[in-house]
């Protein structure tokens, strides 16, 4: 999947109104990106994913929430593989990750957005998103085997595609500002971004406002919205219940480790279990 600015909405009102709706008719005809059948993560003892199942298909976002100790940061961890599923598995693209290190997933299109570390910090904005790209394709001895050339031809191409993601978050005017210059809001943007450099196929977020002045949340809200109009899956784990009403077109509920609730904004809140898990 290429980024290319031109021909990309720049706001996401073209599928808000699609908002609740199924997946597009081409999305779903091609079935889910991304398959979680009966996930099991334990520690120690302990099950803090029991047997969770969901699906996720491009373009769509879905809204992960339930009560603190649900299992919903685990669960994220057993999608990008920073904790492995002791049972189930997970399916990217019809391809079975759920053995794989983390590095492979995201080869094959698994991003995770992490908080920002002190590399971040000491780099610009625009140095961040360069790094992240650079990973993107194949082995750093490969270029040198190949020549400077092609090494040169493709810094290039991350480079314009660092500045393509730039405009589109109309973050252009704080490429050269170093990392611990920006703003709890900028940050979180930014760590998007960075998992934008590698064309992902789904996008894992847990908790993205954290920090996020609550003027901004209605900006983030719609750059989360363009993010999976270019087709991304996104999986979000929030508690502001009005970003998830205003984001997802699926919500899954979970409490103690399961799913207690799956549908639409509306039809999770209306749920009798869901509003007994959130008042217990
Ligand atoms: N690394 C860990 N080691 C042991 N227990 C953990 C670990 N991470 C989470 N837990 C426990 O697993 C349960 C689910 O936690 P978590 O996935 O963080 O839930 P949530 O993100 O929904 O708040 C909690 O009881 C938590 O204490
Ligand atoms: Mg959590």
């Amino acid at each position: 999947m290429t980024i290319s600015p031109a021909g990309f909405p720049a706001d996401g009102t073209a599928r808000a109104s699609a908002a609740h709706a199924a997946p597009a008719g081409a999305a779903s005809d091609r079935g889910p990106v991304l398959q979680v059948r009966d996930v099991v993560v334990r520690y120690g003892g302990v099950a803090a994913v029991n047997g969770v199942s969901f699906d996720l298909y491009a373009g769509q976002i879905v809204g992960l929430i339930g009560p603190n100790g649900a299992g919903k940061s685990s669960l994220l961890a057993s999608i990008g593989g920073q904790q492995r599923a002791q049972s189930g598995s997970i399916v990217l693209q019809g391809r079975n990750v759920t053995r794989a290190a983390p590095y492979t997933r995201a080869r094959h299109g698994i991003a995770r957005t992490f908080q920002t570390t002190s590399e971040f910090e000491n780099m610009t904005v625009f140095e961040n998103l360069l790094v992240a790209g650079r990973g993107a394709s194949g082995a750093s001895l490969w270029r040198v085997t190949v020549g400077w050339r092609s090494h040169r031809a493709e810094e290039r191409q991350v480079e314009a595609k660092a500045w393509g993601i730039l405009e589109r978050f109309e973050m252009v005017d704080l490429a050269d500002a170093y990392g611990r210059e920006l703003s709890g809001g900028q940050r979180r943007l930014v760590e998007i971004m960075r998992c934008l450099m590698r064309d992902p196929v789904v996008l894992l977020l847990d908790e993205p406002m954290v920090g996020v002045a609550p003027h901004l949340v209605e900006r983030f809200v719609r750059d989360l919205r363009t993010v999976a109009a270019e087709g991304i899956g996104l999986v979000i784990v929030e508690h502001a219940l009005e970003v998830i009403e205003q984001l997802c077109d699926v919500v899954v509920v979970m409490a103690l480790g399961e799913v207690i609730a799956e549908g639409t904004y509306e039809e999770v809140v209306a749920n009798e279990e869901v509003r007994r898990a959130y008042l217990a």
